[in-house]
């Protein structure tokens, strides 16, 4: 979609659809902004949609067909109280829009934007998560169907009207909006894909692609390459599967001559493309959603994809391990024991405790550029889920530096975070028998921080690192305001915005 911000009012601009977010006040809608539109040569609209029953709650939808205005049809839509307006309730309203014009066929959608004065934020954030809400809400699922509508997809383009005093901050959020938006689609796209179709080759494959389009650098290493570096994990869990696992490794460099300086990032995702459980075979209910086992893949490949867009002042190389965990004559079995990248020995208790194979191979090669910060995302344990469900991901580390700005991040993006405790109890449980390590803790209690406390046994303690667990928000089982069934992106704006307040 193409977005702009004009100066030119409201009523006069041409447009197929002009829209209203209008606050409430009291158990009233904030008609104000609307019922002086048409200058006194149009309907009174204040009557109308009064008898509509609007009142300007959350999330609420009135169109109104009026006269007086190029456009001819209106949409008020609803931000509730202002007192109670954030970030997210704007992407919101944008995405309940955004879904309502596409009804009604609006090609050009007009956005009144109302003043922010009353409210926590500014007009570049309006602008902002307007962009991404109305991006995000419609970002394309059923690629593969048949019989999808033909023609080009309404809307395609939006123009924000502000005031001439309002219009620069308002393009600097919706550029910047554009960037987050595609990143987290991409993210998105990744992780609905089918199983059979991204394979770990496919998904290098496209990594390889977004690399090139954004101008960066990206090397796979093959099996040969991985044996030569003994990374057991990766190809221990790879093994059982004819498909081929892989190590993508991109790199993004700050521009300028000072990007040397700026501070490096590590960003390490799972890329699983289906978990099975390997020979600790998983139930068959809801199996399916193990196509999403790549979502922290998905983040990070979205992340780097972010930062190259905005030219973020920081350094990123981006790697990740991608198998698929089968069962198979050769799969890994409980009780083999592995020799990791870094060669400490791991016994494989559960062979569907994979993602912390791949991962402590990962960290180790991500850990040999000796980065300032190591971000890793997984879909690593359903403990996560049971702990905080869907709407937050776990998050620990060893640094409280860090693990603050990802709260921060998630806060302002709405990708939230929650920290869980990694103390010395949780790495004593992973201690192995047979080996130095065993891949799972004792029980299952706490499995998502036991397998925490496994990674941290890959990154160097002097590095600052952080592991976020998304096994829970990676994908929703129904339809968001801004995101349809399906990949959630989770991860992407998260870790871009992270980087983006450490590198400003
Ligand atoms: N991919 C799963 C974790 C997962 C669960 C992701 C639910 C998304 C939703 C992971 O590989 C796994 O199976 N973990 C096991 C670990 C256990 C065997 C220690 C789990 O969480 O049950
Ligand atoms: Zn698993
Ligand atoms: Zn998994």
């Amino acid at each position: 979609m193409r977005w702009t911000v004009a100066k030119t009012g409201a009523a006069e601009t041409a447009g197929d659809l002009l829209v209203f977010p209008v606050f409430q006040v009291k158990d009233k809608a904030d008609l104000s902004p609307i019922t002086s539109l048409t200058g006194g040569h149009g309907p009174d609209l204040g009557p109308i949609i009064k008898s509509g029953g609007f009142k300007g709650a959350e999330g609420s939808l009135l169109p109104v067909y009026c006269g007086g205005v190029k456009a001819g049809w209106t949409l008020l839509v609803g931000l509730g109280k202002s007192e109670d307006v954030g970030l997210e309730t704007i992407r919101k309203a944008a995405g309940h829009v955004a879904k309502q014009a596409r009804k009604m066929n609006a090609a050009q959608v007009l956005v009144a934007v109302p003043a922010t004065g009353a409210v926590a934020f500014d007009d570049e954030s309006f602008a902002r998560c307007w962009v991404e809400g109305g991006e995000m809400a419609l970002s394309p699922i059923g690629e593969m169907k048949t019989d999808k509508p033909k023609g080009k997809l309404t809307p395609s383009s939006w123009k924000l009207l502000a005031s001439a005093d309002r219009v620069a901050d308002m393009r600097r959020g919706a550029k910047e909006a554009e960037a987050y938006a595609a990143g987290c689609l991409f993210a998105r796209e990744l992780v609905n894909a089918p199983p059979n179709v991204l394979t770990p080759i496919a998904l290098a494959d496209r990594a390889k692609a977004m690399a090139k389009a954004e101008g960066l650098t990206c090397k796979v290493l093959t099996v040969p390459q991985r044996k030569k570096l003994n990374m057991g994990g990766i190809l221990g869990v790879g093994q059982g599967s004819r498909q081929d696992p892989r190590l993508i490794s991109i790199h993004y460099k700050a521009p300028g001559k000072n990007g040397k300086k700026a501070p490096s990032f590590a960003l390490v995702g799972k890329g699983i493309t289906f978990d099975t459980g390997g020979i600790s075979l998983k139930p068959g209910a809801n199996m399916d959603l193990m196509k999403t086992d790549m979502g922290g893949s998905a983040a990070v490949l979205g992340a780097v994809m972010i930062a190259a867009r905005l030219k973020l002042p920081v350094n990123i190389h981006v790697v990740v391990p991608a198998a698929e965990n089968m069962p198979d004559g050769l799969a890994i079995k409980p009780a083999d024991v592995l020799t990791m990248a870094n060669g400490k020995t791991v016994e494989v208790l559960n062979t569907d405790a994979e993602g912390r194979l791949v991962l402590a191979d990962g960290l180790w090669y991500a850990a040999q550029e000796k980065p300032d910060h190591i971000i890793d995302a997984a879909t690593l344990t359903g403990a996560c889920v049971i702990a905080l469900g869907t709407y937050f991901a776990g998050v620990m580390g060893n640094s409280g530096d860090l693990i603050d700005t990802l709260r921060q991040a998630g806060g302002e993006t709405h990708e939230r975070v929650w920290p869980l405790p990694l103390v010395d109890e949780y790495k004593d449980e992973v201690k192995g028998t047979w080996s130095d390590l065993k891949n799972l803790g004792n029980g299952r209690e706490a499995g998502a921080q036991t397998a925490a406390a496994f990674l941290a046994a890959f990154v160097d303690e002097d590095t600052s690192w952080a592991h976020v667990d998304i096994a829970g928000p990676a994908h929703t089982n129904a339809p968001q305001p801004t995101c349809p069934k399906g990949g959630t992106g989770f991860g992407a704006r998260l870790i871009a915005r992270t980087m983006q307040i450490l590198g400003s």
